[in-house]
Parts: structure tokens; C-alpha cells; sequence
């Protein structure tokens, strides 16, 4: 059984049919990849899959549960998470600080529960500290702890990203376009960085526009066009598929 599986997903705004029967499947602990032209609706099928748009049809299954109709933070707290294409740090606060905030904000329920036990709370605040610094050890990002994150660069301010999902202990990360606007040195790190993530056991759904930077990194791939998935299948059956080169037409490859 898939880690998660989306199926025959819809999505409209208004009279614009974004996604039309949408198929994808993640198997637990995979990494892959999806591609596809601009506006083709990748980032859309990311957001009905984690619940920031509601599906107009079909299903969202997680760990075989059907969570089509659950809230974003009621996925988050199954494993479920996602970045969004642009990074969404709080600028005027600094990366530890907003590393704590992404952790607080999923765990708020259980931290209500600790209303009356400030020891509890104390305690729970220094297990998410000591969480913080290790997750910035991992990123590379120890450095800038206590900077302003609207002072990092592009691609720190994508690891922070990063940083602040791995905060909520997902099992499945969505990545949006984590290689955009972000310099080949970084780049290189942050693909270690997603490596090593999955090698500890953390599936990963990787949205990239340049198919031959995703190639190197996937084993296996969706390529969608016009808001639906036109092939699958390794890096290699899906650059040589008709479709995908036409959709591309044969400039990126
Ligand atoms: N909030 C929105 N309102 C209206 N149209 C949208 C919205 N978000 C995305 N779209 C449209 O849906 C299509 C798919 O967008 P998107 O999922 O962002 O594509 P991708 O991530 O593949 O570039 C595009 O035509 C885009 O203009
Ligand atoms: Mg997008």
C-alpha cells in the first residue's frame, strides 16, 4: 500500500479547471519527483493534497486513512507536510525563533493541554530548543541562528523552509521548487540535504521545473502538462516520452 495516495483530484478556481483527475502515488520512504511546464498545477496539486485548497473530487489518502477533508494542521499531525514555493519566514524574527513558531503552531492543542504544568511546558519548550539547534546543525544553517531570517539569502531562506517542516516530524514532505532562485553551491547541499532526509526514512515529493536537475536526484518521476499527469516512470522513460517532450517542446532536455 502507497504511503500516500492521491486520486482522480479535480481542483477549479472559479470556471478554470487547474487539476482534471489527477493520479499520484508515494510509496513509504520514496523519493520523487514532479515536474512539469509552468501553471500545469503542480503547486496546486500540493496544496489540495495537504489541504490548503479543497479537492473538487477524488480522494487524499494518507497511512490508508482517507483525509480528503481534513484541516492543513490535522494533516501535519498525521505526517503530512509541505514548503510552499516561496519561503514563508517571519523576516522580522530571527531563524530560531522562527523555527519555534513552525513547531508551537502544530503543537498548540498539546500545548493547551499543558496550560495548568509550566514545568511540563518548560520542559517541552527545551525539548523543541535542543530540536531547533539540531535541526540547523543538519541544514548548515547553525551559523545564522540568531539573525534576522529576512536578512538570510535566497537559499538559506529555502533551508530555513525546509528547517521549519522538519520541525513538525512529518513522514512525508512536499517540496516546492526548493532549487528556485537558489545558487549551485546551495543547491548541491540542499540535494544531500533531501537525500539524507529520505535515507533516514522520510518520503519526499520534490515539485522542480528543470527536469535534468531532478533526473539526477529522483528515481522516479510525474510529469504533468494542463493540469493533468501525462507520464511516470523513471527519469530516463519519462524525458523520452512524447508528451513530455512536446509539453516541454524539447527545451530543457
Ligand atoms: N489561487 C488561484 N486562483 C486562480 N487561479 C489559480 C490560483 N492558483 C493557481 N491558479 C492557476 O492554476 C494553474 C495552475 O497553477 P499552479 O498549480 O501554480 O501551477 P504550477 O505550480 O505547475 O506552475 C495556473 O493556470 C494558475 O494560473
Ligand atoms: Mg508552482
Amino acid at each position: 500500500m502507497a504511503l500516500l495516495s492521491v486520486t482522480d483530484i479535480t481542483a477549479r478556481f472559479g470556471g478554470f479547471k487547474a487539476l482534471s483527475s489527477v493520479s499520484l502515488e508515494v510509496g513509504e520512504g520514496e523519493l520523487v519527483g514532479l515536474i512539469g511546464t509552468n501553471g500545469a498545477g503542480k503547486s496546486t496539486l500540493f496544496s489540495v493534497a495537504t489541504g490548503y485548497i479543497p479537492a473538487g473530487s477524488g480522494s487524499v489518502v494518507f497511512r490508508g486513512e482517507d483525509i480528503t477533508e481534513l484541516a492543513v494542521h490535522q494533516r501535519v499531525r498525521r505526517g503530512l507536510a509541505r514548503t510552499f514555493q516561496v519561503p514563508r519566514e517571519f523576516s522580522q524574527m530571527t531563524v530560531f525563533d522562527n523555527m519555534m513558531v513552525a513547531a508551537r503552531d502544530q503543537r498548540g492543542e498539546k500545548l493547551a493541554n499543558l496550560l495548568f504544568a509550566r514545568g511540563a511546558i518548560r520542559e517541552e519548550e527545551e525539548r523543541l530548543a535542543q530540536r531547533v539547534r539540531e535541526v540547523l546543525a543538519f541544514l548548515n544553517l547553525a551559523r545564522v541562528t540568531d539573525e534576522l531570517a529576512g536578512k538570510l539569502s535566497g537559499g538559506q531562506k529555502k533551508l530555513l523552509e525546509i528547517g521549519r517542516l522538519l520541525m513538525l516530524e512529518p513522514s512525508c514532505i512536499m517540496l516546492d521548487e526548493p532549487f528556485a532562485g537558489v545558487n549551485p553551491v546551495l543547491i548541491g547541499q540542499l540535494c544531500e540535504r533531501i537525500v539524507e532526509l529520505n535515507r533516514r526514512g522520510i518520503a519526499v515529493l520534490i515539485i522542480e521545473h528543470n527536469l535534468a536537475e531532478l533526473a539526477r536526484l529522483v528515481p522516479r518521476l510525474y510529469a504533468m502538462d494542463r493540469g493533468q499527469v501525462i507520464a511516470s516512470g523513471t527519469p530516463e522513460a519519462v524525458l523520452a516520452d512524447a508528451g513530455v517532450r512536446e509539453a516541454y517542446m524539447g527545451g530543457v532536455i
